[in-house]
């Protein structure tokens, strides 16, 4: 068989599987060719305590930039995703503290002034779009760096939607740029000021602060696990995945 069997965190490596060298903290290891990063760190005996989270390319914890030896170019990518490569040369990056900016969203409006005023670095970016380069989420930072220089917040929005605040846009800016608190800025404009508030879900918070659901809140706390399991995975009804029915409803209606 081809591949890796996992059995929790450990691999088990088919006979004839090709080892590889890597170099991790400046030791030389062999390792399975076919693990991710992540995998190949757990294989020589690390325990993944920082700089991993959801192991699905999701947090952007385990951001992590690497060479292959002899060569001069720098690589990024997240450890759980990237498979390893002979002779890689690993590091993984720490995640940058940045002093949080705390906004009053409903007094802010989405301009470019806006976003020059919280964030001023953003004025000083120049051009050179390594951000881009370093994004393993082929995110257009650059792009949307411009876009919130510009004042076309919904575009820097957009654009900076897949980001998974890994951090190695930042670590690689000239200009030091915390690009992922500028798309987030952005992200919370459109949502507050640009985007038409939708009435279902006005509708869906008023209900839940009358109370609307609070019988069924208090009926789930007190069954026991087994029947919240049997309820969960027996008797939900699921959405089917091919539906193209669009405004899709369960047939017990109770709880809409
Ligand atoms: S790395 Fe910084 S300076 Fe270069 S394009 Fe990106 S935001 Fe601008
Ligand atoms: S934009 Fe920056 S922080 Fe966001 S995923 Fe890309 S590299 Fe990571
Ligand atoms: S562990 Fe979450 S993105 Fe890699």
């Amino acid at each position: 068989m081809k591949g890796i069997l996992l059995t929790g965190d450990k691999p088990i490596i088919p006979e004839g599987t090709k080892m590889v060298p890597v170099f991790i903290m400046g030791k030389k290891y062999l390792v399975p060719e076919t693990l991710t990063i992540q995998k190949a760190l757990e294989y020589v005996g690390y325990q993944l305590i920082r700089g991993c989270g959801c192991r699905g390319g999701i947090c952007g914890a385990c951001a992590t930039v690497y060479r292959i030896m002899g060569e001069h170019k720098l690589y990024f990518g997240l450890a759980c995703q990237t498979v390893i490569k002979e002779n890689m040369v690993l590091t993984q990056i720490p995640f940058y503290p940045y002093k949080r900016k705390i906004h009053d969203i409903d007094n802010l409006e989405p301009t470019a002034e806006t976003m020059a005023k919280i964030y001023p670095e953003i004025m000083k970016c120049v051009g050179c779009n390594t951000c881009t380069r370093a994004c393993p989420m082929d995110i257009k930072v650059m792009d949307y760096i411009n876009a919130a220089i510009r004042g076309d917040i919904e575009k820097c929005a957009k654009l900076s939607l897949d980001c998974i605040m890994c951090g190695l846009c930042t670590s690689r800016c000239p200009a030091q740029i915390t690009h992922y608190n500028v798309g987030i800025l952005a992200r919370r404009l459109t949502g507050a000021k640009i985007f038409k508030r939708a009435d279902h879900l006005k509708v869906r918070v008023q209900e839940i602060q009358s109370g609307k659901f609070d019988p069924f809140l208090k009926e789930l706390i007190e069954v026991n696990e087994e029947e919240l399991r049997r309820r969960y995975v027996e008797e939900r009804e699921w959405e089917p995945l091919d539906s193209k029915e669009k405004g899709w409803k369960p047939q017990d209606q109770r709880y809409l």
